[in-house]
């Protein structure tokens, strides 16, 4: 049996990566680049600077600086239009998940046509749409580094999962300096996303060899930094680390899987508008005791790799230790519980079985070590209410 391993073409990494991003598109022999980014992305500066290190090499950037926060089928358009009418070679994807998930859907619509929707799994998207060099200012969703794009259909409260090589930056630049001014909620939210990313390639059906080295790799690098770097962001180590790990992460899940966090993060995402990393986060405790019986030595590594717990510890006492963990790390990072958010119980029970009915349709839960039934998932789904009343 062999695995199919698929990575961006070039990385650059570490302080200042950033800087070398004209000798990236020297060596891929592009020169009209579009800087597809959100508005922070120019309030702090960023796109001004990578305009200005490009036009020292002669080469002119222009901006779409439209994007949205959980992109969708509608917000995308503006930006497939701009690469209809433009002669860019490449697209430069400047800016935290969000940016970097929609580039990717308009580097495909922009090229082939039609609506994201006719892109969605389980359909393969191996099209070769205008090449993308992404550049993350967060740590992570791990977008530089996979063959995933999720883009919501407004229509259907449905958040899409869109994926193939067709996905994939040609290149990936990971540069912590840009993480620094990060605040600390949205630290917390993107650093969980990561740690989730690592855990659920691990334990996943589709893991193979190259994604478990990968996957305990950003674990060792996020477990002692994440709490770190959200109490001080100025921590350079503690961001480099997450920085790394989160791509390292990336890789991770994208030759091996996510599984039932992300399949059941999705529709509260949708239908509660909760940011990504916070839906896994109010999920993932719940969900990995869950699943650890089915997996008990893959969640006792990720214990011992996340270092909450040791090779002293037996396999029960690191899973116990795994789930105290995770519980606790939710306090510390002050996640809200979806009541908390503002969720109301009644919409949560009125939309409870089609959230259900679009997580199963997202392939994601079949990857889990623990495949639930429906009646398991509403269970989980009710137990993020269940928290609520017994704090
Ligand atoms: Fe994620």
């Amino acid at each position: 049996m062999s695995h199919t391993i698929v990575l961006p073409r070039i990385m650059e990494i570490g302080h200042d990566a950033s800087q070398k991003l004209p000798t990236v598109l020297r060596n891929l022999a592009v020169t009209k680049p579009l800087i597809i980014t959100d508005k922070m992305m120019v309030q702090l500066g960023y796109v001004d600077k990578i305009q200005a290190l490009l036009a020292a090499e002669g080469i002119v950037a222009d901006v779409f600086d439209d994007t949205v926060p959980e992109p969708t089928d509608r917000s995308i358009e503006a930006g497939v239009a701009r690469i209809q009418n433009g002669d860019y070679d490449v697209i430069i994807a400047l800016g935290g998940g969000s940016p970097i998930d929609s580039a990717k859907a308009m580097a495909i619509l922009g090229k082939f046509g039609g609506e994201i929707r006719d892109y969605k799994f389980p359909r393969q998207v191996n099209e070769s749409g205008l090449p993308i060099v992404a550049i993350p200012t967060t740590a992570g969703t791990g977008s530089e580094a996979t063959k995933f794009t999720i883009i919501t259909d407004e229509a259907n409260n449905e958040k899409l999962l869109c994926v193939g090589l067709g996905f994939v930056p040609v290149a990936a630049i990971i540069d912590y300096s840009l993480t620094t001014s990060v605040p600390a909620r949205t630290t917390a939210d993107t650093g969980i996303d990561a740690m989730t990313h690592a855990i659920e390639a691990y334990v996943s059906q589709k893991r193979s060899p190259y994604s478990d080295a990968q996957a305990l790799a950003a674990l060792r690098l996020i477990g002692p930094n994440l709490q770190a770097a959200y109490h001080d962001g100025k921590n350079e180590a503690a961001r480099e680390a997450m920085m790394l790990g989160s791509t390292l992460a990336g890789i991770a899940f994208c030759n091996s899987s996510v599984a039932l966090v992300h399949g059941m993060s999705r529709p509260i995402g949708a239908f509660f508008h909760v940011p990504h990393g916070l839906s896994n986060a109010m999920l993932l405790p719940a969900v990995t005791e869950f699943s650890i019986p089915a997996a008990p030595e893959r969640y006792a590594d990720c214990a011992r790799a996340l270092g909450v717990a040791d090779y002293a510890d037996g396999i029960e006492e690191a899973n116990d230790k795994l789930v105290r963990f995770l519980t606790d790390l939710n306090q510390e990072l002050q996640v809200p519980s979806l009541a908390d958010f503002g969720a109301e119980h009644a919409d949560f029970e009125a939309l409870v079985d089609t959230m259900c009915e679009q997580a199963f349709a997202s392939g994601s839960p079949s990857n889990n070590p623990r495949v639930p039934n429906q009646a398991e998932m509403l269970a989980l789904y009710r137990s993020l209410w269940a928290t609520v009343a017994s704090h």
